[in-house]
């Protein structure tokens, strides 16, 4: 299966912008990444469809798509309970949200072929280490038509960006943060039938520090990089960050 890549540009699903201000708190940077992987988790309408949120920590993700979908049922799971007042107020305010502890290498609290949509965000460079196992328990839940969706992945082929994140990672202390490949997504793709990845950041990164200061720098920076995927889609697998969109 092949994978497509692109570099999807405005304008997003209005529901989208609903979620990301309910959220709140992304880099100026990265606003048109979650705004078009946001986009695809509301694709479809989720009114009487269940949708499950892989990796969800805190689980304010799940809550804005349970607020987006009043009649859904949304699962957010994580390997560890969320804590804090907000989880026990979405008891209250959001009947649809259900948040459980849970492997995501291990789904198999949900029955075969029930689910609609599963998700991450931050979460395929936590579970690269075994993408089959992954790849098989996302398929078996999935209804056909059913899709994945990761949200905000970092890449590796783009030297540059591997760099500063290695010192990123090196001054910070984080284990854990594995880039992604290419090859990765088209061995995920074997389990399905379509795989789109979108690609952002191509100059974004780099300059990431002061276009998150200066937010007309990061509007040049998004109007440069389009450019550049457009005359030369080559460059699509050098940008840093993605979304990934499979379909069983
Ligand atoms: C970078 S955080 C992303 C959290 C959240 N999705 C977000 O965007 O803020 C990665 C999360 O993945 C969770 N995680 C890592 N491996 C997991 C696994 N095998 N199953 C479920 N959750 C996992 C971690 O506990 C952590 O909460």
């Amino acid at each position: 299966m092949s994978v497509q890549l692109s570099h999807p540009a405005p304008p997003f699903n209005p529901k989208a912008e609903a979620m990301l201000s309910a959220i709140g708190g992304f880099p100026i940077s990265d606003r048109q990444l979650f705004l078009a992987g946001y986009s695809e988790l509301c694709r479809v309408d989720l009114t009487d469809r269940h949708a499950v949120e892989i990796c969800g920590a805190s689980g304010k993700l799940a809550a804005a798509v349970a607020r987006t979908f009043p009649g859904a049922r949304v699962t957010g799971l994580d390997l560890w309970a969320p804590s804090g007042p907000e989880p026990e107020e979405w008891k209250c305010t959001l009947p649809g949200l259900e948040l459980i502890v849970g492997d995501a290498f291990d789904l198999s609290a949900f029955p075969a072929e029930s689910v609609d949509l599963v998700w991450g965000q931050a979460a395929l460079h936590h579970l690269s280490h075994d993408l089959d196992t992954l790849c098989r328990e996302v398929t078996r839940i999935l209804k056909p038509g059913g899709r994945l969706v990761f949200v905000f992945e970092p890449m590796g082929h783009n030297l540059a960006v591997a760099a500063i994140r290695a010192m990123r990672m090196a001054v910070h202390e984080m284990g854990d943060e594995s880039n992604l490949y290419i090859s990765q997504f088209k061995r995920m793709s074997a389990f399905f039938s379509t795989c789109e990845v979108q690609m952002f950041n191509l100059l974004g990164y780099p300059v990431k520090a002061l276009s998150d200061r200066f937010g007309g720098i990061s509007h040049l920076v998004h109007e440069l990089d389009a450019r550049l995927f457009g005359m030369f889609p080559r460059l699509l697998r050098y940008g840093a960050n993605a979304n990934v969109i499979l379909t069983k």
